[in-house]
């Protein structure tokens, strides 16, 4: 099981949750955050020019997924959410070592999944 968290653009976030959808993916969390990647601005102060870390508004997406539906899930949200242009966002995929469900007690695979996707 994985962890797949991505971070990006808030504009692009109806997006993803279409191409997550349409990939059977179910079960995540969004959260807003200010983001740096890597872009900078040039503050001027009284002893020069400074250099500043840019901060923009980004979307923090977690997705816990069995192994089988890794792929699927990076391709659908690095499709949606690309537009080209530095600051398109990043995906990091983490080692999950336990999942449980605290309604029915179920682990690991059996809990990953939402019992609506099973049913369907
Ligand atoms: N190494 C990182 N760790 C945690 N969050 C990151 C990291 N890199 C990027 N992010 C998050 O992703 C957002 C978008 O990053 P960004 O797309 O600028 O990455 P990048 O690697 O600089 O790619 P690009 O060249 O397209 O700008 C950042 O604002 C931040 O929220
Ligand atoms: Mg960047």
């Amino acid at each position: 099981m994985k962890m797949v968290v991505a971070f990006v653009r808030p504009e692009k976030i109806n997006d993803v949750l279409q191409a997550l959808f349409s990939v059977q993916v179910r079960g995540l969390t969004i959260s807003r955050g200010q983001g740096h990647g890597g872009e900078t601005e040039h503050v001027e102060n009284y002893r020069g020019t400074s250099v500043k870390m840019a901060l923009a508004e980004k979307v923090r997406i977690e997705i816990g997924v069995s192994n089988g539906f890794v792929e699927r899930t990076i391709e659908a949200i690095a499709g949606a959410a690309r537009t080209g242009e530095v600051g398109d966002g990043k995906i990091f995929v983490l080692p999950v070592e336990r999942v449980v469900r605290i309604r029915t007690g179920e682990q690991d695979q059996d809990a990953v999944t939402p019992v609506a996707v099973l049913h369907q």
